[in-house]
């Protein structure tokens, strides 16, 4: 019987935005092509928030999204019960879905002390670790302190944080999360003010002045994704949209649909 084709690797917006030479520990995650790397677009990344999913099963809830055409990232949702009024899941969790899945966990940290708490987790092998700018004194060290744990270190910023006061520091991290709900539940509507920084941040990227993901994180679905997208996003985090629907991997495959339909300018 003959042997089906492995599809091609959609190019991601990793493939840009990683600098090449890197010493940092290789992800699978990371391979990428030359042909890759020269082109402008690719394709948007969409990055399902494992918070709406059922936590007894979280294994399965992940494996529901994988795939060809699943999942880019699984965004696993930390929060402490003091940086934000609600209560999630930690490392030991993360270390358990890390045996479970091969798909890059993003892991947004919305926890105060990121500077003790967050290495931890690219040392355990998550693929993406954010912390909030709002949580750190020095998150320059933090980032460099993720990355010498062998993660990407992300900075996320709350909808009523500017964006500008952080430019110079984002030469450090590799990811910026632009949260449009105020962080702490999932279900909520989107903050389109937001998109003002996103938009902000793709111009820099796209100069060259800086290179890293831009992310956006709440209330994203049907009817917010391609506003996002318009804005210039290349990763984007759905919780509800994806797992309150009754198949949350073709509800995934229709965001990116929609959001990769939107002309980026
Ligand atoms: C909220 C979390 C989000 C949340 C998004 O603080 O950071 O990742 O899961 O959920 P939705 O997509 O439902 O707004
Ligand atoms: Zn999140």
């Amino acid at each position: 019987m003959a042997r089906r084709a492995v599809p091609p690797r959609r190019p991601r917006a990793y493939d840009r935005a990683v600098p090449t030479g890197s010493k940092r520990r290789a992800h699978p995650a990371d391979r990428r092509t030359r042909r890759h790397t020269m082109l402008r677009m690719s394709s948007p990344m969409i990055a399902p928030s494992i918070l709406s999913a059922d936590f007894s099963r979280l294994g399965a809830e992940i494996e529901a999204v994988g795939g060809p055409d699943g999942a880019d990232w699984v965004h696993v949702d930390v929060m402490d019960n003091h940086f934000v009024p609600n209560l999630t899941l930690g490392l030991p969790v993360v270390e358990s879905l890390l045996r479970a899945t091969t798909i890059p966990l993003d892991c947004h940290l919305m926890i105060d002390d990121p500077a003790r708490w967050a290495p931890p987790y690219a040392e355990a092998g998550a693929y993406n670790v954010t912390f909030h700018a709002e949580a750190s004194d020095d998150p320059v060290a933090v980032a460099k302190d993720i990355r010498a744990a062998g993660g990407k270190a992300g900075l996320a910023i709350k909808p009523g944080t500017a964006f500008d006061p952080y430019i110079e520091i984002l030469k450090e991290f590799d990811t910026l999360l632009v949260m449009s709900v105020e962080p702490g539940f999932g279900g909520q509507s989107f903050i389109a003010e937001v998109l003002d920084k996103a938009r902000a941040a793709r111009r820099l990227v796209d100069s060259g002045e800086l290179r890293l993901v831009v992310e956006i994180d709440g209330g994203i679905n049907a009817d917010t994704i391609e506003q996002a997208a318009a804005a210039g996003v290349d990763c984007f985090v759905a919780g509800s949209a994806v797992y309150n629907a009754a198949d949350p991997a073709e509800a995934l495959r229709k965001l990116r649909a929609q959001a990769a339909a939107v002309p980026r300018v």
